[in-house]
């Protein structure tokens, strides 16, 4: 009996020494110690996201929220197409997915595919008809769709190729107005300057076939999304203001846009306050600037927003927009992380409510959600650049059980690759820390040089290679694309994975 026992504790004893182990060989050895595997992995993957998604995410009483896809990588901007199919744009890996509508009715989409590749940092996506619109980093381009089949036909055509795309804010959002008009938004190149080049903040606009370009408004820093009133046809965009004038200001916008409007980036934010650099002396233009609608706290990040209009939805909640707020990088405590509703009065007030909360929780970030959109089955659709997912809130309906189908994905790949015992690595390691000191990436991530600085951890637990060398190409704002040839990026991504 005493052996028996004795054997028993020793088993415990052996039990917890492995998962000690394990979590610190996964989460805190030092680098080139660290075993490559994602923590999700051991715990189950999706299962765990979707009791996250139940656990943390809450929406107002009446809605339910549930995980639609898991595992689109880095998902940003959404569409529908006319069979209700969503499309999803991932510019990290040049790709556009379609999620296969969800005919089963198991409340996830039936299946996950690439619908096409090879782009150059995807973002915005729009349908006019039969055609599908992209726009990339540097220019729109189109191809035709067949709504039916979830298929595209024939070539991707480029349309335009020119628009500037060095430096921050590489994102492009395009949508055709209702005047079967393209408009697309380009953000800065810095935080805040005079822009050498006119098409930067600013909203572009031209006719469907790539002609006729205009600048259509102007001092937007980084109108991320837009989309049309249904109360009055008007034009709403939202806009990130400038970083690094402490933790409360400038707020955030929402600019109603109108043509040949200027809206005051660099030289002025929010109403009309003037910019300490690029303020004084610029007086006239600052009293000419038109200012936002509403303000959203500072640093919240506003990124897509679509208006709801679904006459299944309750009559308080048609007609509102609703706005993803990506959440703040650089404040002393995290604010943002949510999707917002914003309503108007009937004299044009607006008032902002939370919609969905619970991605962050005393500064534990869950996710981080990019995009909104109204399904045609009612639901709200909300993208999750952070946690890889679409998320669906739908009124009225139970919440279903979880996980019982999965929505099929393509299985990633994690390479635990890098040794220092390799010569070639070792070269690529030190060239790598050059480029790391030569780029002064220091500035914004050791706290050194800057109080609220991004702090590089635990990138060997959430990256590989490629993913890494992807992310230095689309980099998450205020972090500035470099310019890096192949080998570079490789150099970078080997220090930055073995270091951190
Ligand atoms: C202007 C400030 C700035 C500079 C300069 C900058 N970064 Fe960043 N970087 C950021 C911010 C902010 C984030 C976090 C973005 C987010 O997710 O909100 C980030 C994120 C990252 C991440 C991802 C971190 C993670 O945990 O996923 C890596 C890796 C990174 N930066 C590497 C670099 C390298 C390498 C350089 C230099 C070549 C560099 N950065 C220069 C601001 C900067």
């Amino acid at each position: 009996m005493k052996y028996l026992r004795r054997f028993f504790y020793f088993l415990i004893g052996l039990f917890v020494l492995i998962a000690l182990l394990l979590v610190w060989a996964t989460q805190f050895a030092p680098a080139r110690f660290r075993v490559n595997i994602p923590i999700q992995s051991i715990l189950g993957g999706i299962d765990a996201n979707e009791q996250q998604v139940k656990q943390r995410l809450s929406a107002p009483a009446g809605f339910s929220i549930s995980l639609y896809a898991s595992g689109v990588t880095n998902a940003r901007v959404l569409r529908f197409s006319n069979t209700g199919d969503l499309l999803v744009s991932t510019p990290r890996t040049g790709q556009i997915i379609l999620l296969k509508k969800d005919a089963n009715g198991d409340g996830r989409a039936d299946e996950s595919r690439v619908l096409i590749e090879g782009l150059n940092r995807p973002h915005g996506i729009d349908f006019y008809k039969d055609w599908l619109y992209i726009a990339e980093s540097n220019g729109f381009g189109r191809i035709r769709f067949d709504h039916q089949n979830g298929k595209t036909i024939g070539d991707y055509q480029r349309l335009v190729t020119d628009i500037p795309d060095a430096g921050n804010h590489w994102t492009r959002t395009l949508r055709i107005g209702p005047n079967q008009k393209i408009y697309v938004s380009v953000g800065s190149s810095c935080n805040v300057c005079k822009e050498p080049d006119t098409r930067r903040a600013t909203m572009l606009r031209y006719e469907l076939d790539g002609s006729g370009f205009e600048i259509f408004a102007s001092g937007l820093r980084n109108s991320v999304g837009f989309d049309w009133s249904p109360i009055d046809g008007k034009l709403y965009a939202t806009d990130n203001a400038r970083d690094l004038l402490g933790d409360d200001f400038p707020p955030d916008e929402l600019n109603q846009v109108e043509r040949g409007k200027f809206y005051g980036w660099p030289y002025a934010h929010g109403n009309r306050v003037a910019d300490p650099e690029f303020g004084p002396k610029n007086a006239e233009i600052i009293a000419n600037s038109t200012t936002p609608a509403h303000h959203f706290r500072a640093h919240n990040a506003p990124l897509g927003m679509g208006f709801l209009t679904d006459k299944r939805l309750p009559s308080q909640y048609q007609n509102i927009a609703l706005v993803a707020l990506h959440g703040s990088w650089n404040r002393t405590t995290k604010d943002g992380y949510k999707v917002v509703a914003l309503s108007w009065s009937n004299h044009g007030q607006i008032t902002e409510q939370p919609f969905v909360t619970g991605f962050e929780q005393d500064g534990h970030v869950v996710g981080r959600p990019a995009d909104v959109l109204q399904g045609p089955d009612s639901a709200i659709y909300i993208s999750d650049d952070f946690a890889h997912a679409v998320y669906r809130v739908s009124w009225g309906e139970q919440p279903r059980s979880t996980g019982l189908t999965q929505t099929k994905t393509h299985a990633k790949t994690i390479t635990p690759e890098l040794s220092l015992n390799n010569e070639d690595t070792l070269a690529d390691y030190r060239a790598g820390q050059n480029l790391y000191q030569q780029h002064r990436c220091a500035r914004c991530h050791e706290s050194a040089e800057q109080p609220t600085a991004i702090a590089l951890k635990q990138l060997s637990a959430r990256y590989d290679l490629a993913s890494m060398e992807q992310m230095l190409q689309t980099p998450t704002p205020p972090m500035p694309t470099f310019s890096l040839s192949s080998d570079q990026r490789r150099q970078l991504t080997t220090f930055l994975l073995l270091e951190y």
